[in-house]
């Protein structure tokens, strides 16, 4: 209890279009859970192409940007934050490298995904980024903090 007095680490996980379209929605969650990290924010929308230029703003001077856009902006993304120790790197670990081919068997890329246009998942790749994207994508009275049984036995 002791050792996690200090605010858990958070990060913006997001289900793309193609993931939602799939049914992959609980079997995605429910690897999060399954590990320990708890569910802080959830919604389902539509994001505009602006929005997604604005989410994937670093990736603007590559070549598959505009298509990378209209691939998020092209459905509904279940957009979410999870919380918990190392959640921002394990999340990565859980979702497999980009490239579907390059992930791991036991990834969520790995074992769900097959190219890289398609791979169904995103996750914040640092704390500044995981910070900005929270702010992005959810107003702040959006994020719910609650206490979970679960975690007197995880810490
Ligand atoms: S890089 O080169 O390190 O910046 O790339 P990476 O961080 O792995 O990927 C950044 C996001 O771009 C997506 N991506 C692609 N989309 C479509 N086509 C191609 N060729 C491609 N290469 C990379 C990749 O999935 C990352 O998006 P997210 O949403 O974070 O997965």
């Amino acid at each position: 209890q002791e050792a996690h007095a200090a605010e858990l680490e958070r990060t913006f996980i997001a289900i793309k279009p193609d993931g939602v379209q799939r049914g992959l929605i609980a079997e995605i969650i429910s690897r999060f859970e399954r590990k320990g990290y708890k569910l802080v924010a959830i919604k389902l929308i539509v994001p505009s192409k602006e929005f997604a230029q604005t989410h994937y703003h670093d990736l603007k001077d590559r070549p598959f940007f505009n298509g990378l856009c209209d691939f998020l902006s092209s459905g509904p993304v279940l957009a979410m934050v999870w919380e918990g120790e190392g959640v921002i790197k394990y999340g990565r670990k859980l979702i497999g490298t980009t490239d579907p081919q390059k992930s791991e068997p036991g990834t969520i890329r790995g074992d769900l995904a097959v190219v890289v246009g398609r791979n169904i998942i995103h996750g914040s790749d640092g704390p500044e980024t995981a910070r900005n994207e929270i702010a992005l994508w959810f107003e702040p009275s959006e994020l719910v903090s609650y206490a979970s049984n679960a975690e007197k036995w995880l810490y």
